[in-house]
């Protein structure tokens, strides 16, 4: 490699010529304008820290928890879908970096390796899975038993795709897992032959939880059809009551940006909530995560943990997030990028370096414990 990874934007940069554009573009896309996308990642650079000087600062410590979990930064990985399509066998890979990191990984409902899979490669280390809460109900109970037997630690319950944003890039290119073998993806396929040769190696290219698991699904054509149908419109605070009494363990609500709804989820038992706009993938037009945070956290942060994700590419972001009142973030951009650079170790590379900056910028904000920053390092705007 010629040059030095220093920053996420390094790994974007690699995993742009590594990644097949089909699944390089459906990472890095918002849904219709990208407004709130960018507004993610731009939001984070319009707060400004409080420099001190003259403390002592020679013992530092990161270390928190996150849903009942002891964390060496609080940082969690993100589910996110098709992940094994940035790499052969991804969410193995990123699951395998964030056991030994030391931080939780979720599993998305829609990945290419299954819930076994990970649970197999990662030695039955605890992850957290992400559900969807599916039109087929007996499904969704399947699901949840799976993540049960797989002793998962956490179920994150994500409830704003009840509907789908539309992202341009993605009809246009057809995207599909595994790809269509089109000229055109052929021709792309072509000029990345380290994609290419892991993905021939592994027999894992399509849907893990899904295929197989459903009566009638067992191939591509099935199972487009299903998935296209499945997500469910009609979801409610009813089905979240009725998941609460299926997982006794950590329930976690991901995708709230509204103080009403943060309301409701702590009235639905859940242990912790996540301040979340899909990554700008679908409401465009809705703020930022890491301007919705603040009122939330205010509203609901003595009675429910709050989390948020969105726009989160360095250290210097996560200690914005924590400043605000987040007792936790997750990557999802980072962690691909990584993962589409450099496979498990590009993960590994993009947790060190958001952990190496956030130590340091804690540090020159006069603070030592990521567990006592607050509002007072950040200078008001
Ligand atoms: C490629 C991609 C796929 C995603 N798939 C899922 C998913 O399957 N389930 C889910 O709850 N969120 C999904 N998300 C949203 C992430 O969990 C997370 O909210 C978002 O990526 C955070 O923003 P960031 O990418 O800027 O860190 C996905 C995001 C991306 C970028």
């Amino acid at each position: 490699m010629s040059s030095v990874i220093t920053c996420i934007e390094d790994l974007r940069v690699l995993a742009q010529k590594r990644v097949p554009k089909m699944f390089y573009d459906y990472v890095d896309v918002g849904s219709w304008t990208e407004s709130t996308y960018r507004a993610n990642a731009a939001d984070f650079q319009s707060l400004l820290l409080r420099q001190r000087v003259a403390r002592d600062l020679s013992q530092r410590s990161l270390r928190s928890a996150m849903a009942g979990q002891d964390v060496a930064m609080p940082v969690a990985i993100a589910p996110t879908g098709l992940t094994g399509m940035q790499r052969a066998d991804g969410e193995i890979l990123a699951a395998r970096a964030a056991k030994a990191f030391g931080v939780p990984f979720t599993l998305s409902t829609v990945s290419i390796c299954s819930i076994e899979d990970v649970a197999e490669g990662t030695q039955g280390h605890p992850f957290w899975f992400q559900l969807y809460v599916m039109r087929d109900r007996k499904f969704v109970q399947r699901l949840i038993d799976r993540a049960k037997a797989a002793q998962c630690s956490a179920l994150v319950v994500t409830l704003d795709l009840q509907i789908s944003g539309q992202r341009h890039k993605d009809l246009k290119n057809g995207l599909s897992a595994p790809p269509r073998l089109s000229l055109l993806n052929l021709l792309n396929m072509a000029g990345k032959p380290r994609w290419c040769l892991g993905m021939l190696g592994t027999r894992r290219r399509t849907f893990g939880n899904i295929i197989g698991h459903v009566e009638g699904v067992d191939d591509m054509a099935s199972l487009a059809d299903w998935s296209s149908k499945q997500y469910d419109p009609a979801l409610s605070w009813e089905d979240i009551a009725w998941i609460r009494r299926q997982w006794p363990g950590k329930l976690i609500l991901k995708g709230i940006q509204d103080v009403e709804d943060a309301h409701l989820a702590v009235a639905s038992g859940a242990d912790a909530l996540i301040v979340s706009n899909h990554g700008g993938r679908q409401l465009d037009g809705a703020p930022s995560s890491i301007r919705a945070l603040p009122a939330i956290a205010q509203a609901v942060g003595r009675q429910i943990e709050v989390h948020m994700d969105g726009g989160v590419r360095s250290g210097q972001d996560v200690l914005k997030a924590v400043a605000l009142g987040a007792k936790g973030v997750y990557i999802g951009r980072a962690m691909l990028y990584g993962l589409g650079a450099m496979g498990e170790t590009g993960v590994t590379r993009a947790l060190e370096i958001i952990h190496k900056e956030l130590d340091l910028t804690m540090a020159f904000c006069g603070k030592t414990d990521i567990r006592e920053v607050d509002a007072s390092i950040l200078l008001p705007t």
